[in-house]
């Protein structure tokens, strides 16, 4: 039976977040962002092993101290999330068959359920696919001036969010053959002229970029802790 691999690109600057601590050491109700992303898929039966993929400059990972017999830690990070997750394909000793998650360091607010959801819906699809949320609001189309120059329909249009899963070989041909850095793997595939399945995500699973997005995944995991997680 195919397994489950989970890849974490942990290679970038978080420049967005202009902190001093690389943005995935950040604390987050008393424990580093990456240990939270890490527990959901360590702690998943489902889930054989867990790459986390660091830069070869990284110089903070050792003090997290943290270990899990799944728990595999590859510093070959590259100059684009694309290149990070390539360079750890490109070292993996899996079956093309089995599945490979990619997940965002920065998103911790992956629910052990959305987490099980994404598996059984994608785990017999021929292609692969990915968590994204449905536009909510109306979406606006900026000139140069930051004025409005029009209204743009939002019908059909999703969010990607994180994970993104696919079959080791088909992932590692896509970005083996994406020329330019595509923003997440959904990318590369349907550039190989394929249609990854779009699997509802949450709000919840929102990705640390600005400093206020610390502030709401604060709040979530807060209201978690409290015991009304569903
Ligand atoms: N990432 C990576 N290698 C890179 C760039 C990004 O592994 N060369 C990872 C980040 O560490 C993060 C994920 O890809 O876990 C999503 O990227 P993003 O949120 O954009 O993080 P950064 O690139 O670090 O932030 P920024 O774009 O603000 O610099
Ligand atoms: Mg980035």
């Amino acid at each position: 039976m195919a397994k489950f691999h989970v890849i974490i690109p942990a290679a970038g600057s978080g420049s967005r977040m202009a902190s001093v601590l690389p943005k995935q050491y950040l604390p987050l109700l008393g424990r580093p962002i990456i240990s939270w992303t890490l527990d959901t898929f360590l702690l998943c039966e489902r889930i054989a092993k867990v790459h986390l993929v660091l830069s070869a400059e990284d110089a903070d990972w050792q003090a997290q101290n943290i270990q899990h017999p799944k728990l595999s830690i590859l510093n070959c990070g590259g100059e684009t999330r694309a290149a990070t997750v390539l360079n750890a394909l490109n070292i993996l000793n899996v079956d093309v068959e089995d599945w490979v998650l990619v997940h965002d360091a920065a998103r911790p607010g992956l629910t052990h359920a959305l987490l099980d959801f994404l598996l059984d819906e994608i785990q017999d699809d021929q292609v692969g696919g990915l968590l994204a949320i449905p536009v909510a609001d109306t979406l606006k189309r900026a000139n140069n001036e930051q004025r409005v120059a029009c209204t743009e329909p939002r019908e059909g249009l999703w969010q990607a969010q994180t994970p993104q899963m696919f079959r080791y070989g088909i992932l590692k041909e896509a970005l083996t053959k994406s020329g330019g850095a595509p923003t997440d793997e959904a990318q590369a595939i349907e550039a190989l002229g394929l249609r990854p399945k779009l699997v509802t995500g949450q709000l919840r699973n929102l990705k640390i970029t600005f400093p206020q997005d610390l502030a709401l995944a604060e709040a979530i995991l807060a209201v978690d802790q409290q015991g009304v997680r569903k």
